[in-house]
């Protein structure tokens, strides 16, 4: 009976499985050292109990090898077979907000001609809102912005409380915080009003552009709408100005831009049949209101109008969004729907 081997065989074992195997085959019922125990009805009487006791100092140190092999085994690293070249876990992956992706895009697109990113209060006075913009209280273009304001005792100046329904109300706050021109703006807040459809959200976002120098006149504004439009909306896309009215603005204008799907011929040739294009139907889609700064608006923000002059727009973001990708309704921007979010 050679001791020695069978412990060595048990300290070289590689793994637990070989160890288990080697257990089995030395312990277990049919194993080494039962068949030798067995043979003890064939020695001689007088040698037996000493045979017996040798088996069983070889089973003992069988057994506590084994245990120690198994404490040792079970501290190694696992063996198993890592493949580097399988390809890794695909864990889902968040994405920017339609909006805040948006917002990012136009910040930096007018950042990039020198104007400044500003934000302001979207809970105002209607002072911000209407009088600063020369929208005296009482007067009837008040009632074009639908406003939801605030249940608070009014202020003996700036008159009751309101949110936001334009971003128009950081013309004034720019333009004394600036002080003196130049002023290149650009106010990027929410905005409150409520409607419910397809096309309005109560709080949507809008972006505001204020530009105030000496000699600023339309076609430095036409020249900003038409670098806006190009890189936001895609190369060859073209803007124009239609005459409206605004307290804030005069002259007034809406400005539409040519639209991509049909590249502002309005039909679209469709298996081999001409049809009116489905995204404007006019060539034309509508971007918002715009316009030169009004003298009594500059006065109010402390800027001598003979001296100064500028233009402003005020254009809605989920707009945008939904002219570039040719969405139908904005609403599904604030569904939490992951299905849709994931796309942009
Ligand atoms: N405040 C206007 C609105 O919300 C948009 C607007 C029109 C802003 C003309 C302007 C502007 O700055 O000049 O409907």
């Amino acid at each position: 009976m050679d001791d020695n081997k069978y412990i060595e065989e048990i300290n070289s074992a590689k793994s637990q499985e070989q160890l288990s195997e080697l257990e089995i085959k030395l312990l277990g019922r049919n194993g080494i050292i039962n068949d030798l125990l067995s043979k003890i009805k064939d020695i001689p009487n007088d040698e037996k109990r000493e045979y017996g006791q040798k088996i069983n100092m070889l089973k003992t140190s069988i057994d506590q090898s084994i245990k120690v092999k198994k404490i040792e085994l079970s501290k190694q690293k696992s063996s198993v077979f890592f493949d580097k070249t399988l390809p890794g876990k695909a864990y889902p992956k968040g994405s920017i907000h339609i909006v805040s992706y948006a917002v990012e895009e136009i910040s930096k697109i007018f950042e990039k001609i020198g104007f400044i990113r500003v934000s302001y209060p979207e809970v105002d006075w209607e002072y911000g809102a209407f009088e600063s913009l020369n929208m005296p209280s009482n007067h009837p273009a008040r009632d074009d912005v639908e406003t939801s304001f605030i249940d608070v005792p009014a202020h003996l100046k700036l008159g009751k409380m309101v949110l936001t329904p334009h971003t128009s109300n950081g013309q004034n706050r720019e333009m004394k915080r600036v002080g003196k021109p130049p002023i290149r703006m650009i106010n990027i807040s929410k905005c409150y009003r409520p409607n419910w459809d397809p096309t309005h959200t109560p709080m949507f976002h809008q972006f505001e552009g204020l530009c105030v120098d000496s000699d600023i006149n339309i076609i430095n504004l036409r020249g900003t709408l038409d670098y806006f439009a190009e890189i936001y909306f895609g190369k060859g896309t073209k803007t124009r100005l239609r005459p409206h009215h605004f307290q804030f603005t005069e002259p007034s204008f809406e400005v539409d831009i040519s639209c991509n799907a049909c590249k502002g011929v309005g039909t679209i040739h469709e298996l081999s049949v001409q049809k009116k294009c489905r995204v404007c139907k006019s060539g034309w889609l509508e971007l918002g209101g715009t316009g030169m700064v009004h003298p009594n608006v500059l006065k109010e923000g402390g800027i001598d109008p003979s001296a100064s002059s500028g233009w402003a727009f005020g254009f809605g973001i989920e707009r945008v969004i939904m002219m570039k990708y040719g969405l139908d309704d904005i609403r599904n921007y604030y569904s939490g729907d992951i299905r849709f979010l994931e796309q942009f």
